[in-house]
């Protein structure tokens, strides 16, 4: 088994268990991008997994803003747009995959940008409602 990039750990739990299987969720398919790029996966392969995170990163951004706002969390708006700054990273990211990048020079930013962006943001910003919404998670 190759060592993984990006894993989940009870820390970065943010007290709800359907944000806390999306982010375990997330974690496992850049995972498996990561790997793809690495080992020279075809085509279909690696846009399968793509297809599922782009459905996938969007549920999540909406569930967990959802989330937020029912909890009114003041943050939100803020949160919110972190988000979308996330995905227009993301869409430039995959434009350089469309324009047929080298798998070298995207398996480099699925942990340079991706894995990083991910885990931070989990630890540092989703932490934020986290301790607002259950102070002690
Ligand atoms: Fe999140
Ligand atoms: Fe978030």
């Amino acid at each position: 088994m190759e060592k993984r990039i990006i894993e989940w750990n009870a820390e970065l739990s943010v007290g709800n268990k359907k944000l806390d299987d999306e982010h375990k969720g997330l974690f496992d398919k850049i995972n498996d991008l990561y790997f793809g790029f690495k080992n020279g996966k075809d085509e279909t392969i690696i846009r399968s997994i793509l297809v599922f995170l782009d459905r996938y990163i969007n549920e999540h951004f909406n569930d967990e803003e959802e989330y937020m706002r029912k909890n009114q969390f003041p943050g939100l708006i803020t949160h919110k747009r972190v988000h979308q700054e996330f995905m227009k990273k993301y869409e430039e990211f995959k434009k350089r995959y469309s324009s047929g990048y080298s798998a070298k020079k995207l398996k480099e930013e699925v942990k340079s940008f991706l894995a990083e962006w991910w885990i931070n943001h989990v630890a540092m910003i989703d932490h934020q409602y986290a301790d607002y919404i259950t102070p002690k998670h």
